[in-house]
Formats: C-alpha cells, structure tokens, sequence
C-alpha cells in the first residue's frame, strides 16, 4: 500500500524568516509523532537551515523548491543536491509549472535536475500537467506522457520507486479552478497505466502521485479517496497552519480507514 503524502509548496512566502519559523512551528507541533502519512514543507531556499533547526525531533520531511544539475561549479545563483542535504532537506520539488511555463524549464533539463537529486540521495517530487489550452485541445494524455518520457528518462525501476510525482493542472494551479476528483482519477490512473508500460505494473503500484492545483480543506478528502490519488502538493493552503494541519487531519482519517 502507498502510504499517503502532503506537501507544502510555499514557493516565494513568507516575507520574512521569522513568519516561516512559526509556520513550521505550527506544523511540527500540529503533526507531532504521527506517521501514517507522510508530510514535508517545501520552504524558500534561504529559509531551509533555519527549518530544519525548528523541525529538529519531528518527522516533517523539508523540501527544496528547485536545484541545479551539476554537483558544483561556477553556476551563479545556484543550489546543488549536496548543499541541499547539507542544511538539512530530504526532498526537492522538480520541474513545478511555475518553472516549467515562466523560466522555460525543459523536460531535459529537469531530467538532469532528477539524476542529479538521486545521486545526492534527496526524495525528487516531479511535477508534470497540462496548460488549458492543452485540455481544451483535448491534448492532456500527449502532454503528460511526453513530461513523463522526457523527465524520466534514463531511470531503472528501483531508482522510480524513490521518486514521488505531482500531476498538477497549470489551469488549476492558485485559480480555485481544481480538477474534479474524476478528472484528477484518470489522469493519475493514466499515468500509473504509463509507469507500467516503462518499468513494469510492480513499480508502477508502487509511486507515490500526487495532485496539485487549489487543493484545500474542503476539497481533500474527495481527492485522496481517489484510488491512483495518493496525496496532495499544496501551494497557497499551506501557507495557513490550521488550513494545512486540517488538510493532514483529513488524509490520516483516510489512511485509517484504507489502513
Ligand atoms: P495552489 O494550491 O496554490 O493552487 O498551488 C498548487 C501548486 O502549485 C503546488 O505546487
């Protein structure tokens, strides 16, 4: 069984170091020792060592938002998979739309990024989905698919077992707009039946996906209930400690009950 998994992605909040020390504070004390769902708050980089300090004790993973490729180098403004683990992150966040569609990312350059997190021993979540414009041109499968090739090439099926995906409509990312569950369902069950075809159904059942795109309290649970749905990446509701310790309260409920 997958073991369900939250995600804060706070991508460029709080504005200040000590608006973020509380934010983990609150999560940390809100989580507690609980481990039947995973959980991890993706910080901004400059606020990284200071939560890991708060999060000392705690099994709240922590996140990057993004790195480079190479291990080090002259790459001005840059963070490598090693630096990351040094101050303490257990997880990246990967190829996010926000990357993708406004810095011109590529599924190869993300694929780098992928082979150099594996080698720094950090837990990549990649994030694929398709624009509006490529729903409405019915286009969703091709797109998906494509991200999913390009992103993972190269990968053998153990080393995918360890990586974590995030399928995140960019139409319903901070828009209130979310995919409906069924929506969400097939198109995690699209690339599960994808994940299949290149390694095997094995490996396929064993990644964890995640749905991004104006998750919140009141719309979790009829997501995560979904069987290929198997957490959340939550942008601007983790941004509110009780929004996203109730988010987490709704996912335990849940594994209970599949537990
Ligand atoms: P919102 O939850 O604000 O829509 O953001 C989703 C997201 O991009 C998470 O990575």
């Amino acid at each position: 069984m997958r073991t369900l998994f939250l995600a804060g992605n706070w991508k460029m909040n709080p504005n200040s170091h000590a608006a973020a020390a509380e934010l983990a504070q609150a999560v940390k004390v809100g989580v507690g020792q609980a481990s039947d769902v995973r959980v991890a708050v993706c910080p901004p980089a400059v606020y990284l060592s200071q939560i890991d300090a708060v999060l000392e004790g705690s099994p709240v993973g922590m996140g990057a938002q993004n790195m480079h490729w190479e291990d080090e180098g002259a790459f001005t403004g840059e963070l490598s998979g090693s630096m990351l683990i040094d101050v303490g992150c257990t997880h990246v966040i990967l190829g996010h739309s926000e990357r993708r569609h406004g810095l011109g990312e590529s599924d190869s350059m993300i694929n780098r990024k992928l082979a150099a997190a594996l080698r720094a021993r950090l837990i990549p979540i990649v994030c694929i989905g398709e624009t509006r414009e490529e729903r409405e041109e019915d286009r969703t499968e091709d797109v998906v698919a494509g991200q999913l090739q390009g992103s993972l090439a190269g990968l053998s099926a153990e080393q995918m077992t360890g990586v974590v995906l995030a399928y995140e409509p960019v139409w319903a990312i901070g828009t209130g707009l979310t995919a409906t569950p069924q929506q969400a369902q097939d198109v995690h069950a699209f690339i599960r039946d994808r994940l299949s075809d290149t390694f095997d159904r094995a490996t396929a059942n064993r990644v964890v996906v995640q749905y991004g795109g104006s998750v919140k309290p009141s719309n979790i649970a009829e997501l995560l209930v979904r069987p290929d749905i198997d957490g959340a990446l939550i942008g601007g509701a983790s941004l509110k400690a009780d929004d996203f310790l109730a988010m987490i309260r709704s996912a335990r409920d849940l594994a209970t009950k599949k537990g």
